[in-house]
């Protein structure tokens, strides 16, 4: 079982030809409200790929969280551990411009409250990956790392919205997954430096004895694992509709992976693949692919690449 503590939103996005420099008014052309939060769409991705995954995260009492748990609950993610607490539910502004590039402005509401200790210790008992990101604060991320790494469960954190990160944190984790910014504010603040991704990633999983994984977008991905030569995958070749919750189906469906036992490298091109069609269609939860959608573009991204 996959296990995610994470946040959950509302999104409402809007969509225009470019997006809006500051004090700037653009005319959108549409606008869509649809679930979202980097936990739920990562939950969300994971079930839709075929794994049992459980979310644990908080929405608000208002009119918004039942829009936030819809697709959860139709994919069936195990949701009895949400907390429904008293204030707004997550909800994010979106702006897509017409290369399916965007901005997201993301106010936490209650997501900020949501509470590690609640998770059961028999449900991490039972998780075989924990997949963490950083809508949720800071102190529970870390406690509940620290309790899945003395149960031996391998934690996997998405740095996104990018935090530093504490020793306490960084030596609980397995797998960092982070994009081009994030990798820097993670390398900076460990005094390391290096021209080339690959060196930077390698360096950074070496220093701290765990994978790390760089999300690329459209050039694909670097991961490296402890004591070994960075390998570099190339993205599936796609139409971009909208980037909006793309890293997010990749850790969901990579971290889903790893749990169901397969190898780093099988899981790394299983995100990536599930990751790029995701790119084809507007939204979050409701652009990520099933699992024969995945299947399908694998094998073709496989034979493609040779691998
Ligand atoms: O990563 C995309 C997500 O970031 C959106 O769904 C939005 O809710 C924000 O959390």
């Amino acid at each position: 079982m996959l296990l995610v503590f994470g946040s959950i939103n509302v999104d409402m996005a809007f969509d225009t030809e470019v997006l809006p420099r500051a004090a700037e008014t653009v005319m959108g052309k549409g606008y869509r409200i649809s679930p979202g939060g980097k936990g739920a769409n990562q939950a969300h991705a994971a079930r839709l790929d075929g794994s049992a995954t459980t979310l644990v995260g908080a929405v608000g009492n208002d009119a918004m969280a039942e829009m936030a748990l819809q697709a959860l609950i139709s994919a069936g993610v195990d949701l009895s551990h949400i907390q429904r607490l008293k204030g707004q539910t997550g909800c994010a502004a979106i702006v897509v411009d017409g290369q399916g590039e965007n901005q997201i402005v993301v106010a936490p509401g209650v997501n900020l409250a949501a509470r590690a200790d609640l998770v059961p210790p028999e449900v991490l008992a039972r998780a075989n990956v924990l997949l963490l990101q950083m809508e949720t604060d800071y102190s529970q991320n870390t406690a509940l790392a620290l309790r899945a790494r003395q149960l031996g469960c391998p934690v996997v954190l998405n740095n996104a919205p990018a935090k530093p990160l504490g020793v306490d944190l960084l030596q609980a984790l397995d797998v960092l997954i982070v994009n081009q910014p994030e990798l820097t504010m993670t390398t900076q603040i460990l005094g390391i430096s290096a021209n080339d991704p690959g060196v930077l990633v390698q360096t950074l999983s070496q220093r701290c004895s765990f994978s790390v994984v760089l999300t690329l977008g459209g050039q694909g991905l670097i991961a490296c694992r402890p004591g070994e030569k960075p390998l570099m995958l190339p993205a599936m070749n796609v139409k971009v509709v909208d980037t909006t919750g793309a890293g997010d189906t990749f850790s969901g469906v990579f971290a889903a992976a790893l749990a169901r036992q397969q190898s780093f490298e099988q899981a790394l091109m299983r995100g990536l693949v599930a990751a790029g069609l995701s790119c084809t269609r507007p939204g979050a939860q409701l652009a990520q692919p099933k699992a024969e959608d995945i299947d399908e573009a694998l094998a073709a991204y496989q034979t493609l690449h040779r691998i």
